[in-house]
C-alpha cells in the first residue's frame, strides 16, 4: 500500500489541501458492500462516496468517470467516448454506446498522402486525429438508470480538479515523458508542463477543468455540446488542421444498443457489441476453446496458451475482415459467434504446430502495439453491476488540450482503419467495414463483460490495452471458470496475447519460460512486452463473498461503500 501524503503552504497561511492522501488499495473481499475498481485511488473513492450517499452503481459510474477525467488525464476523459454495460439487480441488461464519431467533414481517405500512404502521425497526432466526443453523452444517457442528480455526481471532479490532487509516481513519470507532445501539439501554456520535471506528490490543479464541469453541471450536456465549451473546441481545432464543427457537437448522440449475450458453460455473459469488437471476439475465443476443452488444463500451460492463442488468432483474423460500426455495415455477429461457425473455423487446429495465419486471413503487414484506455467495475451492495470501459484512445489522446477548457481531445480517429490493410497504433489491421465515413464510429476493442449466474451478477470484468483488450478479458474468465483461481491470480497472473496479425505471442515478462519453450519448438513466436493491460475485477466467490480487485500493474485501486 502506498501513502503520499503532503500539506500545501500558501503564504500567509496554511491549508490542507484534501485530495493528498493517496491511498492505493489492491484487493479487498467485503460482503453486502458496493465496490468500485478504477485506475485511481481518488476516482474510486469518488464512486464510493455517492454509493454512500444512496446512489447505486450507475451513480457510481457516472461520478467514477468524472473524477478519472481530472484524476488520470492520461485515459479518464470528458474529451473521448467509452461504453457501459449494465445489469441491473432484476436481471435487466442495457448498454451504452458513447463512442466518437467521425466529424461531418470527415471522409474514406483524409489521412492519406499523395502518394498513396497512410500518414500514420496525423490520425495519431494533434487536431485531425479528433473524433466527435462521447463521454459527457454517455453520462447524460446513464442519468435514467441513477437515483442522484447529475449536479451531485460531477461535485468530486469539480472538487478534485479546483483543488488539486498529489500525482502519483506514475502519472508523474507519464507527464514528463509526453511532455515534448504536449508543447509540439499546444500553441499556449498548459496545466500538464511546468519547468521542473513532475514528481510524486506534486499538486496538479485545473481551474480550467472545473469551470468546464460547473458549465456542464449548471446546463446540462448542453454545457458541453453547446454554448462556450463548443466554441472552444472548435476554436482550438482552428488552431489547426481540425475538422470538428459545432453542428458535429450538437448532433453527437448516444446509441442505446441490445446487449450481446451469449452462454458460457453455467455462465450467461453479457457484453459490448458493435461498433466494439470486443463482445463477438470474447464469444468466439471462449466458444473454440471451449471445443478442446481448455477447462482440463492449468494457467499459462503450453496446451492452455496454444489452444487460446489458436482461437485469438482466427477471432482476430474476422475483426479485420467484417467488424465495424453496425449502422454501416451489415453485422454478422450472430452467424460469427454461431457454433455451427466456430466448429468449422476450428477444424484447422492442431497441437503439433502453429497455424500459419496466412491460412485465417489475408495477410498485411502490421506495426507496433500499445496500451491505453481505462476500465471501472463497479457492483452495489444491491446487486447492480456496471462495466465501464472508456478512452482517449492514445495515452493523453490527441495531446491537444481544448485552450481555456482545459481538458485532453482523443485521438480515436485512428481506430478507423485509415487505409484498409493499413495498421493502427495496436497494429490491429482493418478492412473496408472499418473504413472512414462521417458520422460513423470507429471500431473499438473494449470489452465491458458482466458474468451471470442463475440470472444475477456474479463477475464484472474489464481493462485498458488497446488490441489486448478482448484477449486479457478472455483470459481473465477462463482463469476464473475453467482454471478455477481466485480474482487476484486472475488478473495479476502473467497474460499473454495473440492477435492473428503480427504472428507474434507477446508475454509479460515474468511468464513462464517452460511454456515458451514448448511452444516454439511448434513454431511459435514469442515478443516480451512490460505489461498486457490493468484488469479491474469484481468477483462473487462461491462463499458469497465479494473479491474486488484493482490489477497491480498501476496506481488501480478499490474503494469500498
Ligand atoms: N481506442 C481503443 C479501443 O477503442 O479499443
Amino acid at each position: 500500500m502506498k501513502k503520499i501524503l503532503i500539506v500545501l503552504v500558501l503564504v500567509g497561511h496554511s491549508v490542507s489541501a484534501q485530495f493528498t492522501d493517496i491511498n492505493i488499495i489492491k484487493e479487498v473481499k467485503v460482503r453486502n458492500k458496493g465496490v468500485v475498481v478504477s485506475a485511481h485511488p481518488l476516482a474510486s473513492e469518488a464512486g464510493a462516496k455517492v454509493l454512500k450517499m444512496g446512489g447505486n452503481a450507475y451513480d457510481a459510474a457516472i461520478a467514477t468517470q468524472y473524477a478519472l477525467a481530472v484524476v488520470y488525464p492520461q485515459a479518464g476523459n470528458i474529451g473521448g467516448g467509452g461504453f457501459l454495460v449494465g445489469v441491473k439487480n432484476n436481471g435487466e441488461k442495457f448498454t451504452l454506446d458513447y463512442r466518437e464519431t467521425a466529424p461531418k467533414k470527415a471522409s474514406r481517405d483524409m489521412y492519406v498522402d499523395k502518394n498513396g500512404k497512410a500518414d500514420t502521425d496525423l490520425s495519431q497526432n494533434g487536431r485531425l486525429a479528433v473524433g466527435v466526443p462521447g463521454s459527457i453523452a454517455g453520462f447524460y444517457a446513464t442519468l435514467p438508470y441513477c437515483k442522484l442528480p447529475m449536479e451531485t455526481l460531477i461535485q468530486p471532479a469539480i472538487d478534485l480538479a479546483e483543488q488539486g490532487f498529489a500525482v502519483t509516481q506514475l502519472e508523474a513519470d507519464f507527464l514528463n515523458k509526453h511532455k515534448e507532445a504536449f508543447q509540439k501539439h499546444n500553441h499556449s501554456p498548459i496545466t500538464f508542463v511546468k519547468n521542473e520535471p513532475w514528481k510524486e506528490g506534486d499538486l496538479l490543479i485545473q481551474k480550467e477543468l472545473a469551470e468546464t464541469l460547473k458549465l456542464i453541471q449548471k446546463f446540462g450536456a448542453k454545457g458541453f455540446y453547446e454554448g462556450k465549451t463548443a466554441q472552444l473546441i472548435v476554436a482550438e481545432m482552428k488552431r489547426g488542421n481540425g475538422i470538428i464543427s459545432l453542428e458535429d457537437l450538437k448532433n453527437y448522440k448516444v446509441a442505446e444498443r441490445k446487449a450481446l449475450e451469449f452462454k458460457y458453460k453455467d455462465n450467461d455473459i453479457v457484453s459490448m457489441p458493435l461498433p466494439s469488437s470486443g463482445g463477438t471476439l470474447l464469444a468466439q475465443m471462449l466458444k473454440m476453446s471451449s471445443l478442446e476443452k481448455i477447462e482440463n488444463y492449468q494457467q499459462n500451460s503450453a496446451p492452455a496458451v496454444q489452444i487460446m492463442v489458436e482461437a485469438e488468432r482466427r477471432a482476430y483474423a474476422d475483426r479485420a475482415e467484417y467488424m465495424g460500426d453496425p449502422d454501416f455495415i451489415q453485422d454478422k455477429t450472430s452467424y460469427l459467434i454461431s457454433d455451427e461457425y466456430l466448429k468449422n473455423r476450428w477444424k484447422s487446429f492442431s497441437f503439433n504446430k502453429a497455424t500459419p495465419s496466412a491460412e485465417v486471413g489475408k495477410i498485411i503487414n502490421p506495426s507496433k502495439e500499445s496500451t491505453q484506455t481505462t476500465h471501472i467495475s463497479i457492483l452495489d451492495k444491491d446487486g447492480n453491476a456496471a462495466s465501464i470501459t472508456t478512452t482517449l484512445n492514445g495515452y493523453y489522446g490527441s495531446k491537444v488540450v481544448v485552450s481555456g477548457a482545459g481538458f485532453f481531445l482523443n485521438n480515436e480517429m485512428d481506430d478507423f482503419s485509415i487505409k484498409p490493410g493499413v495498421p493502427n497504433m495496436f497494429g490491429a489491421v482493418g478492412g473496408e467495414a472499418n473504413a472512414i465515413q462521417p458520422n460513423k464510429r470507429m471500431l473499438s476493442s473494449m470489452t465491458p463483460t458482466i458474468l451471470l449466474k442463475n440470472g444475477k451478477p456474479y463477475m464484472v470484468v474489464g481493462t485498458p490495452g488497446g488490441t489486448t483488450i478482448p484477449t486479457s478479458v478472455f483470459q481473465s474468465i477462463v482463469n476464473v471458470v475453467d482454471f478455477k483461481v481466485n480474482a487476484n491470480t486472475s488478473v495479476n497472473a502473467p497474460k499473454f496475447h495473440h492477435q492473428w496479425l503480427p504472428e507474434t505471442i507477446k508475454v509479460e515478462k515474468n511468464f513462464p519460460e517452460s511454456t515458451i519453450k514448448e511452444l516454439k519448438s511448434k513454431g511459435y513466436t514469442f515478443e516480451s512486452v512490460d505489461h498486457i493491460g490493468k484488469t479491474e475485477m469484481i468477483l462473487i466467490d462461491n462463499n458469497g463473498n465479494i473479491q474486488a480487485v484493482a490489477d497491480g500493474r498501476g496506481d488501480d485501486s478499490v474503494a469500498i461503500e
